[in-house]
């Protein structure tokens, strides 16, 4: 008789808003949870409030890279979900790296994701293991969307991404924080590419986009997609670049210490969004996908441990990939609609 081992996720960060999310879907899938965290007594609580009652928990800080790979052994694969990952991000992934298990984060700085694909791909190869970095509500489906979309239009494409809350409600503390620790480069717009390079600077190209539902043009700003970094990677693009309601990227620029510490813990309940990417073939035609989401913590987390089965499952090669270098992009979306998580090409 041959026995299926069950697949375990360790999950370092498990105590936060996308955390539980995280939790809450393993438990729903059956899946091994480890977690591994600074605190003891918040691990516990995140474990009880998922009824995650087998759960492994394990404590160790960032600074103990040993601490880290002990509590990563046997794990198929690490899931991070951390504030800041440029300050914070890079232990997580180093150890989950020595102790061979795959990779996946919530990051949505382009700064990490860049470090992860310069510097860790050689690594994760090394090691026979597959990271995948940024898989969020935001640029998952975009680096899908963007591989099906460019495929559709006259080449090379122009690619603009663009992320659009329908209720306008306020994201988690620990998103604010991600905010405020890389304020210049939000403000800055960060990387868009262009002509084969990544390039700061420039405003968008696209200074107005009409959004899925509305008659009037919305102002654009440029904004740090990290999907701009994976997107050229599978597909043959001039150029790719983010943008966001102009109103947005104010109020984001504006952040002070003392208005993150004064923001609620919790996010809105209603957090619905629409994910938009447009690629412009060389002869100017359109070709617009868009993901529509349910609630931008709950989604990201449910991505994440998709994500983690798939990698568990070995469908990717090792090394530092884009999703679309990874996965089979419309299998993937389709996957989601079990969660309300729609997608569409017009
Ligand atoms: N579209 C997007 O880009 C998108 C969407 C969803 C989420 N995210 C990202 O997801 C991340 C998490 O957000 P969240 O709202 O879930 O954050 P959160 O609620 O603040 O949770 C943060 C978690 O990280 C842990 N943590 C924080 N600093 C730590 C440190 N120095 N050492 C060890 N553990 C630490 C916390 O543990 P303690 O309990 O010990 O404090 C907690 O478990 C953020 O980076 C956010 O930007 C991005």
């Amino acid at each position: 008789m041959t026995t299926t081992k069950t697949t375990t996720i360790a999950v370092y960060g498990a105590s936060g808003i996308t955390g539980g999310h995280i939790l809450g879907e393993l438990r729903r899938r059956g899946l091994a949870a480890i977690l591994v965290g600074r605190d003891a007594a918040r691990l516990r609580a995140a474990a009880d409030a998922a009824e995650l009652t087998d759960a492994r928990i394990t404590v160790a800080a960032l600074g103990d890279h040993d601490a880290l790979v002990a509590a990563f052994s046997g794990a198929d694969v690490v899931i991070s979900a951390l504030p800041a990952y440029v300050d914070n991000g890079e232990p997580v992934l180093a150890a989950a790296i020595d102790a061979g298990a795959h990779y996946t984060d919530v990051s949505g700085e382009q700064l990490f994701l860049k470090r992860v694909l310069d510097v860790y791909s050689a690594r994760a190869e090394a090691a026979g293991v597959t990271v995948i970095s940024g898989v969020t509500d935001n640029s998952l489906p975009a680096d899908l969307l963007a591989y099906l979309t460019s495929r559709r239009v006259a080449g090379p494409a122009e690619i603009v991404i663009s992320h659009l809350s329908k209720s306008g409600g306020n994201g988690s503390k620990g998103s604010a924080r991600t905010v405020l620790a890389g304020l210049d480069w939000f403000r800055s717009g960060g990387w868009h590419y262009a002509d084969g390079e990544l390039r700061t600077g420039a405003t968008a190209r696209h200074p107005e986009m009409t959004f899925p539902g509305d008659t009037a043009p919305t102002v654009v700003s440029k904004f740090p997609q990290p999907p701009v970094l994976t997107i050229p990677r599978h597909s043959e693009v001039s150029s790719v670049e983010g943008v966001v309601a102009t109103s947005i990227l104010d109020q984001l620029g504006g952040f002070t210490a003392e208005i993150v510490d004064s923001l609620p813990e919790t996010p809105s309940a209603d957090l619905r969004y629409d994910l938009v990417v447009d690629a412009y073939g060389s002869d100017g035609a359109r070709v617009r996908g868009v993901v529509s989401g349910v609630d931008s913590y709950r989604d990201s987390a449910l991505l994440t441990v998709e994500t983690a089965v798939r990698l568990a499952r070995g469908e990717a090669k090792p090394g530092a990939l884009a999703p679309a270098e990874a996965f089979d992009a419309a299998r993937v979306l389709d996957s989601l609609e079990q969660f309300g998580i729609t997608w569409r090409i017009e």
